[in-house]
């Protein structure tokens, strides 16, 4: 056997670091091991102590058209087709955005404020939200709802392989909803305007879908929408959960006030910034 068709793990592991140091990518050695990882099925732990174990051929050729389009910008998530968020492990690819590590603290406050009852997640993507309510909470029904018939179709997906109940709408925003229908409504909507769509990480630009990020020239068009449709979509005493920008809290808070919702809040994430709008449908 010739030296190319016995490249070991730790070979590959060597060779990926190296084309994505030469491609400008930061921390090339750390995601070359989780590109391995996952590409390979095992952990990081596993791609480290196991690093002199062979690749088949098949294999290897797999993993270097993987570190190929890794090299050329597309996100780490995209190229190997898996995002963790919270407990759940979910396929996603470039028909819908990959979960943010932020957008996990939407899920906390749903469940502090909102543990159960009936739930709906507006602007589903991957089902990351809907299907983390659904494992953690303690709801009756979770709706999972986007305009993206391809996104719906990654959720879907997500739905069976987890096998979590989650029912799946394409509607826009809450349109769909049924006055007083649900308990809380979670979203992380497109949010950035059309002037910073243009000015975001050219990686982004290139592969993450638009409908996903931008929203009209102040970027709170959805949010508009979502919170003042919110009192007629809610019971009394439910809440609503919006992750935001971190430059709109004000202007968000200020939508749900003149909605008439109560106990508004802006909140933090892990980072300092404010980024969670929650309010309260409270009786008249
Ligand atoms: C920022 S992404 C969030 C995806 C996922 N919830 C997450 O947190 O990763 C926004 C999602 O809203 C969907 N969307 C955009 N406009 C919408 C609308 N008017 N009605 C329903 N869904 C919409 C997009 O297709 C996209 O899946």
């Amino acid at each position: 056997m010739d030296a190319e068709r016995r490249l070991t793990i730790q070979g590959a592991l060597d060779r990926a670091t190296a084309v994505l140091a030469t491609a400008g990518i930061r921390e090339p050695r750390r995601e070359a091991i989780r590109l391995l990882g996952d590409l390979l099925g095992m952990t990081q732990a596993e791609v480290i102590l196991g690093r002199a174990g062979v690749l088949e051929p098949d294999r290897r050729r797999w993993l270097d058209r993987a570190v190929e389009r890794r090299a050329r910008g597309e996100p780490l998530a995209y190229v190997t087709g898996l995002a963790g968020f919270r407990r759940l492990e979910l396929r996603v690819d470039r028909r819908t955005l990959i979960p943010r590590p932020e957008t996990e603290g939407v899920v906390d406050h749903a469940l502090r404020l909102c543990p159960c009852g009936d739930a709906v997640d507006i602007g589903t993507g991957t089902g990351c939200l809907a299907l983390s309510l659904r494992l953690e909470g303690r709801y009756r029904c979770v709706l999972a709802v986007d305009r993206s018939a391809e996104a719906l179709a990654v959720a879907a997906d997500n739905r069976h392989r987890l096998g979590l109940a989650v029912d799946l709408v394409r509607a826009d925003l809450t349109s769909a909803l049924a006055s007083a229908s649900v308990d809380l409504i979670v979203s992380n909507p497109p949010y950035i305007s059309a002037a910073e769509y243009a000015g975001l990480d050219p990686d982004v630009l290139a592969f993450e879908p638009r409908m996903a990020l931008e929203s009209g020239a102040d970027g709170l068009e959805a949010t508009r929408r979502l919170v003042a449709d919110g009192p007629r979509v809610l019971r009394t005493g439910g809440w609503l959960v919006v992750e935001i920008a971190a430059d709109r809290g004000e202007a968000s808070a200020r939508l749900a006030v003149e909605a008439g919702f109560g106990q508004v809040r802006v909140d933090d994430d892990v980072y300092g910034r404010p980024r969670y709008l929650t309010a309260c449908k409270e009786e008249r």
